[in-house]
């Protein structure tokens, strides 16, 4: 039976299989040591002058192919016990070994950290970039991460539900993707930019706590932080004030950056709270780095930025929602949300968290009232006939007894760039676009067939 690398340091004197993939060769003439990579790690195998037929074997052995090896588990003395590696106290003896498939000259070497390797050429060989150990601990962190998460919300009785891809426009304010339809002429789903309709629906379905482990997907200009399509710890809760979502959220990030990351610090608990006017005041920017040391990544800063105006001003001018149409507006400034005066100083319920100069999410209260929420629309200046073809399922739900609700969204790749240390969300996930939003692996977007087009009615101009 195969075992890992690592489990063979306690089978000393023994003889043992174990397979995976070449890291790494040393010549020496009379005796050939390769450093043999599986998923747990390295280990040291040495091949002997006293098997002559399998020393002449093992010389045809190159980076990165794959083999299965027998061999007899030796301690190493302790002057050669190599502390940079976990099986550093044993070196495997091959008896039999068997080249299970070859392997070309890598592009770039993947024993070595490939942060300095181009990135087309990481992208175009991601399956190989992969194969660094940088980015198999950036990929298994990720997996930590999200399995926290789902557990800390099933623990708080969160229901995880999949809501659609397929669907109709969300206004989260990007670009969205379009998705001809076969069956109906002419008509088009979208890719959600988040689900936020559907998580409010589910409020008004009465599960009252949902949670997902959410696919997004914007059509927007690619930044370090930003990817064509990402992922949201998407939540939502009935009944609750934003007191209570803050307070819920950040218990949340407390247990996470304590029973994951040790080594790391809040630099403050409570996290400190601003609104956007202070905030903006103080630090001219809406994700404040409240660090000491902005090169400290062991430090995590987070602050909550309350009170966001409810309205912006877009390119053109025109009032558009800062965050999302279907926040609530702060009590404070209902009635002059209902003269429609002064709608710029105008306060939503909303919310976000920051942590080290990124926004790692945004929330609001929304609103649960079809008037309120046809108010909103009025003031954006959609006619009824739009709200009416846009969101008429939405206002329509309202009327069918739904319960105040609210929640938040963090974005899994900015957290899980954060606590790798790294600069980009491209380095944390498995297969991402580039800065032009292209998979330069399978090299999507493509052409499609005449076929494929006739099929959804298209025709390129
Ligand atoms: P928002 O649009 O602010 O809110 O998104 C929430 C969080 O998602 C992450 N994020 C992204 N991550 C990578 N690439 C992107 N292109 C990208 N865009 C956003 C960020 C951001 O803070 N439905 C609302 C949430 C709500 O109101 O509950 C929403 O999507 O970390």
């Amino acid at each position: 039976m195969r075992l890992w690398v690592t489990d063979i340091i306690s089978k000393v004197g023994e003889e043992v299989e174990v397979a995976g993939w070449v890291h790494a060769r040393r010549d020496m003439g009379k005796l050939i040591f390769i450093d043999l990579r599986d998923r747990s790690g390295l280990l040291q195998v040495v091949f002997t002058p006293e098997k002559t037929e399998l020393l002449a074997q093992a010389s045809e052995l190159r980076s990165e192919f794959v083999v299965r090896i027998t061999g007899k588990v030796n301690a190493r003395p302790p002057k050669q016990v190599n502390a940079e590696i976990a099986t550093g106290t044993v070196e495997l003896e091959a008896l039999t070994f068997e080249i299970l498939n070859r392997a070309k000259t890598p592009p770039f070497e993947v024993d070595k950290d490939t942060r300095g390797v181009s990135e087309e050429l990481r992208l175009k060989y991601r399956y190989l970039d992969l194969r660094s150990e940088r980015m198999q601990k950036n990929i298994r962190l990720r997996d930590k991460i999200i399995s926290f998460f789902r557990e800390y919300m099933h623990e708080n009785d969160f229901v995880e539900v999949e809501t659609p891809i397929l669907m109709k426009g969300t206004p989260e304010g990007s670009r969205e993707y379009l998705v001809p339809s076969r069956l109906h002429t002419g008509q088009c789903y979208v890719l959600p930019q988040s689900p936020q309709q559907f998580k409010q629906l589910l409020m008004v379905a009465g599960f009252e706590r949902y949670f997902q482990i959410a696919r997004c997907f914007r059509d927007e200009d690619q930044r370090g932080d930003r990817q064509p399509e990402f992922t949201q710890l998407d939540f939502e809760m009935s009944f609750v004030t934003q007191e209570d979502v803050l307070r819920f959220t950040e218990a949340m990030f407390i247990e996470f950056a304590q029973s994951l990351f040790p080594e790391k610090r809040l630099a403050a608990v409570p996290f400190p709270r601003l609104t956007y006017a202070e905030c903006m005041q103080k630090y001219g920017t809406d994700k404040p780095d409240l660090r000491k040391d902005k090169n400290d990544q062991n430090e995590l800063a987070f602050c909550w930025v309350v009170d966001f105006p409810m309205f912006e001003k877009d390119e053109e001018g025109r009032l558009a929602a800062t965050h999302h149409p279907f926040c609530s507006i702060k009590e404070e400034d209902k009635e002059k949300f209902m003269k429609g005066e002064d709608v710029m100083s105008i306060r939503a319920n909303a919310y976000d968290l920051v942590l080290n100069g990124y926004e790692l999410s945004s929330g609001s209260i929304r609103i649960h009232e079809q008037e309120l929420q046809k108010r909103i629309f009025d003031l954006l200046g959609i006619s009824e006939e739009e709200q009416q073809a846009r969101f008429g399922h939405m206002l329509e739900a309202f009327t069918f007894g739904a319960p105040p609700h609210g929640g938040f969204a963090p974005g899994i790749d900015r957290i899980v760039m954060l606590m790798a240390g790294e600069a980009n969300i491209r380095e944390v996930t498995a297969f991402p676009k580039d800065g032009n939003a292209r998979d330069l692996l399978m090299g999507a977007p493509s052409e499609p067939s005449k076929q494929a087009l006739d099929d959804v009615h298209i025709r390129f101009t």
